[in-house]
């Protein structure tokens, strides 16, 4: 019986680490709402929305969006390209 125990905690321990991570809603919504909000204040949010790039074309997409004058902390700038490379990939 004892097996049956390790086989389970560890389990839980799988489910808890990824079950989260896979369903990804809080990390999601939040870069999701920080996108609507600071990524139309120059230009209509359409613009990032009509385009597909890597991670890290969107990475360097947003600093330079910040050096034209964009109010983005390091953690808006992780949140936002993070749903940008998810929501809108390189075609
Ligand atoms: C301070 C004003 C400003 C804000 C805020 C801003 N942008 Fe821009 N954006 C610009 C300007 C100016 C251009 C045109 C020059 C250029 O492409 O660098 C541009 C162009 C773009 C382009 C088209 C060029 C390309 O690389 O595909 C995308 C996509 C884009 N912005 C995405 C974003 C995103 C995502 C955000 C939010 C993080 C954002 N912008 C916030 C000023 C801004």
């Amino acid at each position: 019986m004892r097996w049956k125990c390790g086989v389970l905690s560890v389990m839980v321990v799988f489910l808890f680490l990824f079950g989260g991570a896979a369903v990804g809603v809080p990390a999601e919504k939040g870069g999701r709402a920080l996108f609507e909000k600071k990524c139309g204040a120059c230009h209509s949010i359409d613009k990032p929305k009509s385009q597909g790039k890597t991670r890290a074309e969107w990475q360097a997409t947003v600093v330079r969006m910040k050096g034209h004058g964009a109010a983005l902390t390091d953690a808006d700038i992780s949140a936002i390209v993070d749903h940008l490379a998810r929501a809108y990939p390189k075609k």
